[in-house]
C-alpha cells in the first residue's frame, strides 16, 4: 500500500459535508426554479388544453434514473473516503486511554498518568482507545469531527491530530442518566514541547485522597468548594446535619465514617433529601485501600 498522506479527520468529514451539502443545494435550486416555472408556463389560464398526449419519453427518464445514480454514487464516494479516514489510525499515533463512566472522564497516558482533561500535542495524532465502566457513554469532539460510543465490555477507538493549540469541548454525546449533560470536560492541545513536560512533571501531588476521588470519577458529581451539583458537595461533609430517605422514611442524621462508607458501597439505602438517587453503587467496584483512602479524606474535609 502507498503511504498515505495524513488527512485529519477535520478534512476528511468536512470534505464529505460540503460536497454533499452542495450537491443538495444546486439540487434544491434547480428543482424549485423548475417547479415555479412549469407552474407559471402551464397555468390553466395561460394552457387551456394539453398540447401533447404522449405518456412517456425513454431518453428523459433514462436521464433522470443515471443523473441522480450519479449524484448519490458521489456522495457515497465522499462519505465513505471519509469513513475510511477517520477509521485508519496514522501509524505515528499516540495512544492514549479514554475511560468514562457516570459521569466523568478519565485519561490515562503512556507513562500511566492520568488527567481528568484530554491533554494533547499540537501537529501530533492521538488515538484513544475508548472503554466504559458502566454504561454507553459516547466520546465527542466536534472540533475535531469525532464521535465514537464507549461500550461496556469492548474497546472502540477515535483519532483524530489538533493542528491549532487550543482548548476544545468534549462532551459525552449518549444520554447516560441524571448527569449525562455534565460530563463535559475539554481536550487542551498544547505544542509537544509543553506536552512532554506536562507528561513528565509528577502531578502535583495535590492530595492523595483528591486524586482517588478523580481516579474513582466522584468529582464528576461531586465539588469540593461547597457548590451543589448532582450530588451533595464533599466540602465540610463530615459531621454534617442531614435528612436522608431512607426505604420512603425521611431520617435526620449526622455524617460519619459509617455513614459515609455506606454512602458509597450501597448510596441508594439512604440518599440526601433534595437530591436524586443518581449514584452507582460502589460495592464490589472499589478497592478497600481506596474506599478507606476516600473516607480519610472527607472525614479531614473542613468547612
Ligand atoms: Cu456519559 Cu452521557
Amino acid at each position: 500500500m502507498n503511504p498515505q498522506p495524513l488527512i485529519t479527520t477535520t478534512e476528511a468529514v468536512d470534505k464529505a459535508f460540503y460536497v454533499i451539502f452542495g450537491i443538495s443545494g444546486v439540487s434544491l435550486l434547480g428543482i424549485t426554479v423548475a417547479m415555479i416555472y412549469i407552474i407559471w408556463r402551464y397555468n390553466r389560464k395561460r394552457q387551456p388544453q394539453p398540447v401533447s398526449q404522449k405518456d412517456h419519453n425513454i431518453w428523459l427518464e433514462t436521464t433522470w434514473i443515471i443523473i441522480p445514480t450519479i449524484l448519490v454514487g458521489i456522495m457515497f464516494w465522499y462519505g465513505w473516503e471519509g469513513y475510511l479516514s477517520l477509521r485508519r489510525i496514522p501509524d505515528n499515533a499516540i495512544p492514549i486511554q479514554g475511560s468514562s463512566r457516570m459521569w466523568s472522564w478519565l485519561f490515562t497516558y503512556e507513562n500511566g498518568k492520568t488527567s481528568d482533561k484530554l491533554y494533547v500535542p499540537v501537529g501530533q495524532p492521538v488515538n484513544i482507545r475508548l472503554s466504559s465502566e458502566d454504561v454507553l457513554h459516547s466520546f465527542y469532539v466536534p472540533a475535531f469531527r469525532v464521535k465514537r460510543d464507549c461500550v461496556p465490555g469492548m474497546e472502540t477507538y477515535a483519532w483524530f491530530v489538533a493542528e491549532e493549540p487550543g482548548s476544545y469541548d468534549l462532551f459525552c454525546a449518549e444520554y447516560c442518566g441524571v448527569a449525562h449533560s455534565s460530563m463535559i470536560t475539554t481536550v487542551e492541545a498544547i505544542s509537544p514541547a509543553e506536552f512532554a513536560g506536562w507528561l513528565a512533571e509528577k502531578p502535583a501531588v495535590v492530595d492523595a485522597g483528591q486524586e482517588l476521588l478523580q481516579k474513582h470519577g466522584c468529582l464528576g458529581c461531586h465539588s469540593l468548594d461547597g457548590s451543589a451539583m448532582v450530588g451533595p458537595s464533599f466540602q465540610g461533609i463530615s459531621g454534617r446535619q442531614v435528612s436522608v430517605v431512607s426505604n420512603g422514611r425521611t431520617v435526620a442524621l449526622t455524617t460519619d465514617r459509617t455513614y459515609l462508607e455506606k454512602a458509597i458501597l450501597e448510596p441508594d439505602d439512604e440518599i440526601v433529601e433534595g437530591y436524586p438517587p443518581a449514584m452507582p453503587p460502589y460495592a464490589g467496584r472499589i478497592p478497600d485501600e481506596d474506599l478507606s483512602g476516600i473516607l480519610d479524606y472527607l472525614m479531614g474535609l473542613k468547612k
